[in-house]
C-alpha cells in the first residue's frame, strides 16, 4: 500500500515537471508578469497565427512560398491587433525603407549595409528621430557612397558585409550599372561589435545583392546575433531574385521565423527581388521602444 501511494506520489510529481516543462517550452510567454512583451503577446500571436494559416500550404513548396507570401503578408498586416503599429515609409529614387519611430526621445543607431549612390531614403529618416542617433553604413563601392552617407553625417565603411571574411565576387554598382567585382567582406558579428561597436540595433537595412543569404540564421533564436548578445529591433531585408537553392534557403527562413515567433513580416514588395520589413516582439526594449 505504502509502495503504490508512493509510485502515485512520484508519478504525479514527475507529471507535473514534465508539463510544466513542456509548457513553459512551447509558452516562453508562461508568467503572468507585466512585461512588455506579455502585453503584446496576443497580437503578435493573431498576426502569427493569420500568417500561419494562409502560408502553411506552401509548406514544402519553396517555389509556392516564394510566389504568394506577399498575398499572406499583406493580408496579416491589416488585422485589428496590428492597427496600432505606425510604419512609416522612407523612399529613395528606387524602393522604399520602411521604418517605426520611436515614441520617446531615445536616440536610435540606424545601419545600412548597401548604399547604392543613394542615401534618400537615410536623409527622410534621420529628421525624424531624435538627437543623437547615429548612423553606420557599409558599401564596397566608396565612390559617391562615402560623401552621401558622411554628409547625413553617417559613419562610412569601405566594404561589403556579410557572414564571413574574406575576398569574395559581389555585384556592385559602378556609375550606373551593376558588375561583379571582387571585393573584401567583413562578417557582420565583426561588424556590429567590434567597429560599429553597438549591440542594440534600432533598424538595418540589408541590401547586400545576394549576400543576404547567409544572414538569414543569425536572426534564429539561438543564432549569431543571439549568441553574441546583439539585438535587432527591425530589418529591412531586399532578397535577391533567387535561384532554386535559394528560394529553399528562403523558404526555410520563413517557416523558421514564424517557428521562432520573435518576428512579424510585413510590407512585401514582390518583384524579381523580393522586399520585407520585420518588427521585433519578443525583447522588451525593441517593444517598448516601438509597439506599446
Ligand atoms: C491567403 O490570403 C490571400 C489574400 O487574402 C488569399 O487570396 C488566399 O486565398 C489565402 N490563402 C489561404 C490558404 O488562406
Ligand atoms: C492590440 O490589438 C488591439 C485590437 O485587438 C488594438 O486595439 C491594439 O491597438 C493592439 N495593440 C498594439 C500594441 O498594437
Ligand atoms: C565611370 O565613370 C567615370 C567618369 O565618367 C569613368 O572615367 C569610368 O571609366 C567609368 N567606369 C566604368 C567602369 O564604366
Amino acid at each position: 500500500m505504502r509502495r503504490s501511494s508512493a509510485t502515485i506520489f512520484f508519478a504525479v510529481l514527475s507529471f507535473s515537471l514534465l508539463l510544466y516543462i513542456s509548457i513553459s517550452n512551447t509558452t516562453p510567454r508562461f508568467n503572468f508578469g507585466n512585461s512588455a512583451v506579455d502585453q503584446v503577446y496576443s497580437n503578435y500571436s493573431a498576426w502569427h497565427e493569420c500568417l500561419k494559416k494562409n502560408i502553411s500550404f506552401y509548406e514544402g513548396n519553396p517555389d509556392g512560398l516564394w510566389g504568394n507570401m506577399w498575398r499572406g503578408i499583406k493580408l496579416c498586416e491589416t488585422i485589428n491587433e496590428m492597427k496600432g503599429l505606425f510604419i512609416g515609409d522612407y523612399p529613395n529614387s528606387d524602393e522604399t525603407k520602411r521604418h517605426i519611430v520611436p515614441k520617446m526621445q531615445l536616440p536610435s543607431v540606424i545601419i545600412t549595409l548597401g548604399i547604392g549612390h543613394d542615401t534618400g531614403a537615410e536623409e527622410k529618416l534621420i529628421k525624424g528621430l531624435p538627437h543623437g542617433s547615429e548612423f553606420f553604413g557599409a558599401d564596397p563601392m566608396h565612390e559617391i557612397n562615402e560623401n552621401l552617407y558622411t554628409k547625413l553625417p553617417g559613419k562610412y565603411f569601405p566594404f561589403a558585409v556579410g557572414d564571413t571574411a574574406g575576398f569574395a565576387d559581389a555585384s556592385v554598382l559602378v556609375n550606373t550599372t551593376y558588375m561583379t567585382k571582387t571585393v573584401v567582406n567583413v562578417d557582420i558579428i565583426y561588424f556590429l561589435k567590434q567597429l560599429v561597436r553597438r549591440d542594440f540595433i534600432d533598424d538595418i537595412w540589408i541590401d547586400g545583392e545576394g549576400a543576404e543569404y547567409g544572414l538569414f540564421d543569425h536572426f534564429f533564436n539561438g543564432g549569431k546575433f543571439d549568441q553574441n548578445g546583439i539585438t535587432i529591433c527591425q530589418f529591412n531585408i531586399e532578397i535577391h531574385a533567387p535561384d532554386s537553392l535559394q528560394k529553399k534557403l528562403f523558404h526555410d527562413f520563413i517557416f523558421r521565423l514564424l517557428k521562432d515567433k520573435r518576428y512579424a513580416i510585413y510590407r512585401p514588395v514582390q518583384g524579381h527581388h523580393m522586399r520585407l520589413f520585420m518588427l521585433n516582439f519578443a525583447n522588451e526594449e525593441c517593444v517598448y521602444k516601438y509597439i506599446l
